[in-house]
């Protein structure tokens, strides 16, 4: 028996390698030539999507055309990055910001987009530092992050959802279990709470405690409940503790009910969040015991399921949002991570030990049909998240899925030990899934959200609003503000800097305000100073204010590090640092140019002062 068992197995290696060989690699060339075309956006044509990644350990998010699958932009969040002059230098306000919420790197894991009527809305995308406990917001207008804040009374930042319909708030789930007294003498149970932020003002406005490690999150679409998967029930400390259990739990918060209590005032204030706790609020937190460990958890595009991924047990739980009943477990395959939809009443789910994409239909399942598996794809490999165009939203659009890959292995050629990671897009718009094409990117995107070009391209916009402290073009001064202090109000444009030199005197602190008063789009000028750690990317509109020490006695030439035009070369100019006892006379830099008559209410940089 054991013989021919043997047998059978070489025998359809053997004709696989064979059929392998003749259609390579295991695709026809016709399949080919199909899913290249269908991901083929031609020279000068725009993608239909975009889709942005989570930057995983990079602390930023991608953002990549769908389906082409070119990375159009990165989006530095929580680590400075100099190409984009982004929290670079210690003077900028970005860079203080970061430092004052936890530190210049992040770990950002599932990007979460602005919602109406329960569609994307291309507002504003969030993203989580689950490292430092933090909660970023993007602006989808201009690309740039613009708002980060620190989650008092939570480690581990990890799943985050907006809450349906209209995003009232953001949820940032704690993963990383505290002693529930904040203490570590004689520590209390170890829980974690579920962070409620406004996200127009960021502010966090509470927080409710659940019980072991807080996992992933969504919410009903009618803003009732946020539901996120709980582990370690056991509130194990260490591994092998935290797998005891058959069962853990999606924890329901009732939102409205948590409302109610906070102003009922019935939180318990700790660093200026009121966290309410569960036995003391009836109704207000609900348990469902889901098999041991699971992980990602998923509201149907109709509202009517949450759907829990069993991680360690082949199954998903399928959950009704309104009674918070379990319905149905089906066995899915091998460790089932996350679930996205197409809107058609189709579910696909994760598999991590199957690197697979398995496609199940959510009425067959609950019904308990044997059919409601409709398909498996392959993936490479060791799949993490997934997620389908929309599959977030009340409206799925049903092409295109992202699998989101954990190993790339033998996909791209070799780059050290360490490989690119990998995504690969299926096309789902019929029965069987079909993949189309594999993109590598920077370490490491866990999660993705797509929203359709025409919903946020027209929204975005081609020049920044001028900042209040803008400078207009022929209102640029040099301005002595101290005895060792002095403003340099800068405008730039293609292919100049005004002033194109200033002198200041060793021991100075220059500030430097510089407005890129160009009106055109994608015409971004750099302001890179040598040996004063400072490079700035300014596009068109923008302001930044920085502040450097004037260093050491010396000329310094400022250049543009973005090329702008055929006198990109040019665009330079001289700070020039005179020594302390200096006797040259520091001239106002707008007589120097011939520039008649004084600027009202600045004084010159002259000599003595
Ligand atoms: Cu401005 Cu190059």
């Amino acid at each position: 028996m054991k013989r021919h068992y043997t047998i059978l197995i070489l025998v359809t290696v053997a004709a696989t390698i064979a059929l392998m060989r003749v259609v390579g690699c295991g695709t026809s060339r016709s399949a080919r030539a199909v899913a290249a075309e269908k991901v083929y956006v031609a020279p000068g044509e725009l993608d239909k999507y975009y889709a942005f990644l989570s930057g995983g350990q990079s602390g930023s998010v991608f953002v990549v055309g769908i389906p082409s699958c070119r990375l159009i932009r990165e989006i530095p969040v929580f680590e400075p990055r100099a190409a984009y002059g982004y929290a670079v230098h210690e003077g900028d306000p970005r860079r203080e910001e970061l430092i004052a919420t936890g530190g210049l790197w992040g770990d950002t894991h599932h990007p979460a987009l602005s919602e109406t009527h329960g569609v994307y809305d291309g507002r504003y995308l969030w993203i989580n530092d689950l490292s430092n406990a933090r909660l970023a917001r993007v602006r989808l207008d201009t690309f740039e992050a613009d708002k980060i804040v620190k989650i008092p009374n939570l480690q581990g930042a990890h799943g985050i959802a907006v809450v349906s319909p209209d995003t009232k708030y953001i949820v940032v789930n704690g993963e990383f279990e505290q002693p529930t007294d904040g203490m570590v003498t004689n520590p209390a149970p170890y829980t974690s709470v579920v962070a409620f932020v406004e996200p127009f003002t960021m502010e966090v406005k509470f927080e409710v405690r659940v019980p072991g490690n807080i996992d992933i999150a969504d919410t009903s679409k009618d803003g009732r409940y946020s539901f996120s998967t709980v582990y370690n029930l056991e509130q194990g400390k260490d591994l092998a503790s935290m797998i005891q259990f058959d069962r853990d739990a999606v924890a329901a918060i009732d939102i409205p009910a948590a409302e109610k209590a906070i102003a009922a005032g019935k939180g318990h204030v700790r660093n200026g969040v009121p966290i309410l706790e569960g036995p003391e609020n009836p109704g207000l937190l609900t348990m469902i015991a889901v098999p041991k460990n699971p992980h990602g958890v998923n509201v149907t595009p109709d509202g009517k399921y949450v759907i829990a991924s069993g991680k360690l047990s082949p199954t998903v739980t399928i959950i009704d949002t309104k009674t918070l009943k379990i319905v149905a477990e089906p066995e899915v395959g091998l460790g089932p991570l996350h679930t996205t939809f197409d809107g058609r009443g189709n579910a696909y789910t994760s598999l991590f030990i199957d690197s697979q994409v398995v496609k199940w239909n959510i009425e067959k399942a609950i019904k308990g049909a044997p059919d409601y598996i409709v398909d498996r794809i392959n993936v490479h490999y060791n799949i993490g998240h997934l997620q389908a165009v929309g599959g977030a939203s009340m409206k799925p659009a049903g092409d295109y899925l992202l699998a989101l890959n954990k190993l790339s292995k033998d996909q791209y050629l070799p780059v050290g030990p360490d490989m690119p990671e990998d995504q690969e897009l299926i096309d789902i718009s019929g029965e069987k899934m079909k993949m189309l094409a594999s993109f590598p990117t920077p370490p490491e995107p866990h999660d993705a959200e797509f929203i359709a070009a025409s919903v946020l391209s027209p929204k975005v916009k081609q020049v920044f609003e001028p900042a209040k402290d803008a400078i207009a073009a022929g209102s640029e001064s040099v301005v002595r503000t101290g005895p060792h202090a002095v403003t340099v109000n800068m405008t730039m444009i293609r292919s100049a800097y005004t002033p194109d030199h200033f002198d200041v005197r060793e021991g100075d602190q220059v500030t430097l305000r510089l407005t890129n008063v160009e009106t055109v789009r994608d015409m971004i000028h750099g302001f890179a100073l040598p040996d004063h750690d400072l490079n700035l990317a300014l596009p068109p509109g923008a302001t930044r204010t920085i502040t450097v020490d004037a260093g050491k006695p010396g000329v310094y030439w400022y250049y543009c590090t973005n090329f702008c035009s055929a006198l990109h070369l040019e665009m330079r100019g001289r700070m020039i640092v005179q020594p302390k006892d200096s006797t040259i006379a520091i001239p106002d830099w707008k007589a120097a140019q011939n520039v008649k008559g004084p600027v009202a209410g600045v004084p010159s940089t002259g000599a003595g002062q």
